[in-house]
């Protein structure tokens, strides 16, 4: 089993599921505790019993990441019975749930998007800050997306919203540099969860939810600034944003068609 002991107290939201509950496992060991929040409490608790399996003292919060109330009195609570030193901001909408229709996107969706995506990860992490900046320690993760490089025409809200998340983990990557806490933003491509299954347009170099959890812990302890993986997405995604909008715009529609097409 592969251990981590760097981490005494981690806080994973989206734990329930797929990236979330992987990385839980992951960070799982005995000395460790976990913090896992989610809303659906069966499997919650089930990657809950996973993880304290593995020996981590295991709690677990049943929160809306858009309440930001609810989340800032868990998180501080948790904060309150042992220390976090790792704050995971992995909850997020996508998949099926984010496609834009044969009109678009309505303001509800775009709403809902934005309400977890953005308003989720600042609800998780802002909370934390003040006890990171006077303990001088901590380490922040947000689970953006590769999607946050360009604006794909099938979820435009979406890419703005993993570009959101991107950018906000930027900001406070350099503004919590000189307290000595870590900030790291991962930009993965397609993961195998129940995320990804809800699409049925083929995903190119999909990896499983373990291995993206153990590049993303491993990025961690390297204190890198943002990963952005599978290296072959990172590669075409460098070429693609490298060429003229007119040019992306027309490679963006025609990969666009092929999925549909491959999707029926
Ligand atoms: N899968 C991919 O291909 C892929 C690629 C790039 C980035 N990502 C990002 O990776 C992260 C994890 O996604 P995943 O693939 O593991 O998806 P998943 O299996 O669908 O899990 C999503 C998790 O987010 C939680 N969640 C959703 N809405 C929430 C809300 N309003 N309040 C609290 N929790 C909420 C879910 O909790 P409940 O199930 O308990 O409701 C679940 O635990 C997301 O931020 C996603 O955008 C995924």
């Amino acid at each position: 089993m592969q251990q981590h002991t760097a981490f005494r107290h981690a806080v994973i939201t989206g734990a329930s599921s797929g990236l979330g509950a992987a990385l839980a496992v992951r960070l799982a060991h005995s000395g460790a505790t976990l913090t896992l929040f989610g809303r659906d409490k069966a499997r919650l608790e089930k990657v809950a019993a996973d993880c304290t399996r593995r020996g981590a003292q295991v709690r677990t919060v049943i929160c809306d990441v858009g309440d930001a109330a609810g989340m800032k009195k868990a998180l501080l609570h948790a904060d309150d019975m042992t220390p976090v030193d790792l704050i995971a901001a992995n909850a997020g909408l996508g998949g099926r749930d984010v496609l834009a229709g044969p009109n678009g996107e309505t303001i509800e969706l775009a709403r809902n998007i934005c309400d977890v995506n953005i308003h989720g990860v600042f609800n998780t992490i802002i909370p934390l800050i003040d006890s990171f900046i006077k303990r001088r320690n901590g380490h922040v993760v947000i689970i953006s997306s590769i999607m946050a490089f360009q604006g794909l025409p099938e979820a435009p809200v979406y890419s703005a919203s993993k570009a959101a998340s991107r950018i906000y983990g930027q900001g406070i990557r350099r503004m919590l540099k000189p307290h000595n806490v870590q900030v790291m933003v991962a930009c993965p491509g397609f993961i195998d969860t129940p995320m990804s299954a809800s699409l049925s347009y083929p995903k190119p170099f999909s990896m499983s939810a373990e291995a993206a959890a153990d590049r993303i812990v491993q990025a961690i302890e390297r204190k890198k600034s943002e990963i952005v993986f599978p290296w072959q997405l990172r590669f075409l995604l460098r070429l693609v944003n490298s060429m003229p909008a007119n040019w992306a715009d027309r490679i963006l529609a025609v990969v666009k068609s092929l999925a549909i097409g491959r999707s029926h």
